[in-house]
């Protein structure tokens, strides 16, 4: 049976999520106080293999990545480099940190950070002074690199963290929707330093609105804490200084927490999801995969595919053909040097994103999308392509 219209990704509730509200509501726990956000940390912790000493979830993936720039030392006006696709939190979160995005172009393969680029561009474009890296024609301090988890896939995370090493960066991932992918066999929590995931309602698990910064340094951690706790350093209102109000609700904890439990279940549909969209597409020669590089093994939170260069391909005309049969696919993330508030910003752009952004269709991938649904979708897309 198909239950149309068929979404790239709604949530899957589990069992538990109904119980845990409802003990919420009945012992009136429904603010950020309760005993869910404690549990929903710890079970967070298991997944990332981490202690949970060393995570602190917040109201969205967006916060997380804010406070985790402010809570590392981000000035006014720093520079922060970026891969041209990716959501616009990650650029928003360093202008709401007051720093500016140094836009940097991707990947073609993967769509995730270029990291020879990134490199060139720092030994051309940069000097070091009183061990910082400083943008020699705009005269301002690099302060770090945000590597993104495209579609969930690891960059190389080895190479991001030499060049931080090399030019005196900070390396925070924006690992959104990362959660159960590896790299070189490492788990999430073991192969980044300092990173950040989202609970947002289209992510492989959701909090309905949510977020959480993880990092090896114990001290940046109760700083996030405290700055997402609007800065209270004591229990009689003496905030220390300037805080937000960033914290995760026991309601939002406790469904997060129904949802982790989960967790293993939906790596397994969300596999069987990838096994039977690849046999479909398989040897079609319209089509290419995305998939990760070969140190990275992806959770297939989302399924990618790119229409290659040969093939003529208008994207809102597919896009239309697919909303007559029900099949939502949208636009996916249009390139941040393209939008309006990131115009003027610093770029290293070899039109890359530019050119692929809209060839890249994200397929249907809804933990519950049974094999009869997924059959739909690729017969549609593959009669488009073959008119
Ligand atoms: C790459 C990336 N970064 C950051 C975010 C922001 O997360 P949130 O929506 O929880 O604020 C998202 C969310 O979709 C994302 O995809």
């Amino acid at each position: 049976m198909i239950r149309y219209p068929l979404d790239i990704s709604v949530p899957f509730i589990g069992e538990n999520a109904k119980k845990y509200l409802n003990e919420c509501i009945d012992s009136n726990f429904v603010s950020s106080v309760g005993p869910f956000v404690k549990k929903f940390e710890e079970s967070l912790a298991n997944l990332l293999e981490i202690d949970s000493e060393l995570l602190t979830t917040t109201n969205s993936g967006t916060s997380a990545l804010h406070l985790a720039l402010l809570a590392s030392g981000i000035k006014k006006d720093d520079l922060v480099i970026i891969p041209s696709y990716t959501f616009i939190a990650t650029p928003n979160a360093i202008s709401i940190a007051g720093g500016i995005p140094w836009i940097i172009d991707i990947n073609p393969k993967t769509c995730t950070i270029n990291t020879n680029l990134i490199k060139e561009e720092l030994e051309n474009k940069t000097i070091k002074k009183n061990g910082f890296t400083y943008h020699k024609k705009l005269n301002k301090r690099v302060f770090g690199i945000i590597p993104v988890h495209v579609f969930g896939f690891p960059p190389d995370l080895d190479q991001v963290t030499k060049i931080g090493k090399d030019f005196n960066l900070k390396i925070i991932s924006d690992a959104a929707g990362g959660l159960g992918s590896f790299y070189k066999n490492k788990s999430l929590g073991q192969s980044i330093d300092h990173g950040i995931i989202s609970f947002n309602g289209n992510k492989i698990i959701t909090t309905g609105g949510g977020g959480l910064f993880f990092s090896k340094n114990f001290e940046l951690v109760n700083k996030v804490r405290h700055l997402a706790s609007t800065a209270r350093k004591t229990l009689d209102y003496i905030h220390d200084e300037l805080g937000f109000n960033y914290r995760i609700s026991n309601l939002h904890a406790a469904l997060g927490l129904s949802q982790v439990e989960c967790f293993e279940m939906i790596l397994s549909k969300k596999l069987k999801i990838k096994q039977l969209y690849l046999k479909n597409f398989e040897d079609n020669k319209n089509i290419q995969f995305i998939e990760p590089e070969e140190f990275g093994k992806s959770s297939n939170w989302l399924n990618a595919i790119m229409i290659k260069k040969n093939k003529s391909f208008e994207i809102n005309e597919f896009l239309s053909f697919m909303h007559q049969r029900k099949i939502n696919i949208r636009h996916y993330w249009r390139p941040i040097h393209l939008q309006p508030p990131y115009l003027k910003c610093p770029r290293s752009i070899q039109n890359i994103s530019s050119n692929i952004f809209s060839r890249i269709i994200v397929l249907p991938s809804s933990a519950n999308i049974n094999n009869e649904e997924i059959n739909y979708v690729t017969d549609n897309i593959l009669s488009y392509l073959n008119r």
